[in-house]
């Protein structure tokens, strides 16, 4: 398919080239984009590393990654090389001013090369802790300097609390307009998440019915059998509030929660996603343990595997308190969702790996069937899943086929393997597009991130304040800790998860 947006020619500088998100995510995403045609003729990756690496050797090392990671499986010969030949690598130190007058001169050849102003991806793709001094340095050798032609992307850890994160946005603002900073979080480049403003604002059938008159509980769970593997030293600073809530899941929040945006433009879009945060209610420290559990995984089994527990990962204090597992029950305080609870939950080395939103539906408000008919009687319910099944499942009260009135649920199920046959985009795909266009719909504004660690502060310092003494509290292999089937029971209901075809 054809780009409806050109993109003008265009460098991706990655700082951070050698790393793991570059190899595994990064260039297979590029290399995707640049077999559909969706790059430029003008076109340059320039990779910078601390490795001493000839052009010849990095792209052999990205080759390898295409071969593992794309979503296409193994680079054909003839597409690898007419990508390689866009790649190109300069050994720096992001810390060092004389790597970004590098990249300027090259700039300024490619704008002699390629006869007109060249677009300019500037891709963070290294540690937090390098965030600033690369901002700084763009900015001191004027590489951002037009504000139309030049993006920052900066990939999370956004900050780590709402003060540092602040902190970070003052410091871009000093160099960069908004709107050339794009802050990434990947689960908005989904395919799956994406559908959700489709589902809602395409049709006509669910918005009347998607507040608090006929909705009873939300549900999002995004859960994982992977362990912390080897992040061992980053995974000790963040937990699972930090790594997965504070981003991903109050995204899918916002997606769910939010108004009908007026048009499709990225600040409306982004505006009615900040009502929401806004809208959040913010706990008192006090009240953080009626609304929030916690959970560690100890040892335990993975699908006939036995595996460690979290303090016995690699660099992980061998007492550590830091929690591989959230739910939190959040309310919203506005006309259309006040007193809908919310339930989000998330774990590493569950039971199993799945994402799925679950809107709950209110029962009938009066059941006209005698009572035999509706022993099975389920009120409606709609899943959305994220992944690694992808679709949507609206169960319903059909009348059972026979002589009998029996009512028992049903499933109409929309699934994307079975609805499309071209192959779903990576979010990076996506997301790398998107700043390529200048488009920054998927992205986190300034305000966005704010007003959510915002929201998160008072559970951060409540648990902070008093570090759990039962971790480890749930098996690895098990859906999380008894307190989060509490937290949910004693409002009468219970974690759902269908399953993700009509086997039931
Ligand atoms: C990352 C987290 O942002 O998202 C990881 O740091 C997590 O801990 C990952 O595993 C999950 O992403 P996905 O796309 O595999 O659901």
């Amino acid at each position: 398919m054809e780009s409806a947006i050109k993109v003008p020619p265009t460098i991706i500088v990655i700082f951070g080239a050698t790393g793991d998100l570059t190899w595994r995510k990064l260039i297979p995403a590029i290399y995707n984009l640049h077999i559909d045609k969706w790059t430029p003729d003008n076109f340059l990756v320039l990779g910078i590393g601390r490795k001493d690496l000839t052009d010849a050797q990095f792209n052999k090392h990205l080759h390898e990654g295409v071969d593992k990671f794309s979503r296409r499986g193994k680079a054909k010969k003839k597409d690898w090389d007419a990508f390689a030949k866009c790649v190109n690598y300069h050994k720096g130190e992001v810390t060092d001013i004389a790597t970004y007058e590098y990249v300027a001169r090259q700039i300024k050849l490619l704008e002699k090369k390629w006869g007109g102003p060249v677009n300019r991806v500037l891709y963070m793709a290294v540690p937090p802790q390098y965030f600033e001094q690369i901002a700084v340095k763009i900015g001191k050798v004027g590489l951002a300097k037009d504000k139309k032609l030049s993006r920052v992307v900066i990939e999370k850890p956004f900050g780590h609390d709402l003060e540092s994160s602040k902190h970070l946005n003052n410091l871009l603002h000093n160099m960069f307009d908004e709107s050339q900073i794009y802050r990434i979080d990947h689960y908005l480049g989904k395919e799956t998440v994406q559908n959700i403003l489709a589902f809602r604002f395409a049709n006509a059938l669910f918005e009347p019915i998607w507040n608090r008159n006929y909705i009873d509980n939300v549900q999002i769970t995004v859960s994982e059998q992977l362990g912390v593997e080897n992040r061992g030293n980053y995974y000790e600073t963040a937990g699972a509030l930090r790594d997965m809530i504070q981003n991903h899941i109050l995204q899918l929040l916002c997606l769910i929660a939010m108004e009908p945006p007026v048009s499709f433009n990225a600040d409306e879009v982004r505006n009615r996603k900040v009502d929401v945060l806004n809208a959040l209610r913010k706990f008192k420290l006090e009240e953080v343990h009626k609304f929030a559990v916690r959970g560690q995984y100890g040892e335990g089994w993975i699908e006939g595997k036995k595996v460690k527990g979290y303090r016995q990962e690699p660099d992980v204090n061998k007492k550590s308190t830091k929690e591989t597992f959230a739910a939190i029950k959040f309310y919203i305080d506005n006309w259309r969702w006040q007193g809908v609870p919310f339930y989000l939950r998330t774990g590493k080395r569950m039971n199993e790996t799945i994402s799925a939103i679950t809107i709950q539906f209110s029962p009938v408000p009066h059941q006209s069937f005698p009572s035999e008919a509706t022993g099975n009687w389920q009120p409606n319910r709609l899943v959305m899943n994220i992944q690694p099944h992808m679709g949507i499942r609206l169960r319903f009260q059909a009348k059972r086929p026979g002589l009998e009135m029996l009512l028992s649920p049903v499933d109409m199920l929309f699934d994307y393997a079975e609805s499309y046959t071209s192959g779903t985009p990576e979010a990076y795909e996506t997301l790398l597009l998107d700043i390529m266009q200048g488009d920054s719909t998927l992205f986190m504004r300034a305000d966005q991130v704010e007003a959510a660690w915002d929201i998160l502060m008072p559970i951060i310092k409540a648990w902070e304040n008093s570090p759990s003494v039962n971790f480890p509290n749930y098996a690895a292999g098990m859906q999380g800790p008894e307190d989060a089937e509490a937290l949910i029971a004693k409002d009468g209901h219970n974690w759902i998860v269908m399953p993700p075809d009509n086997e039931e």
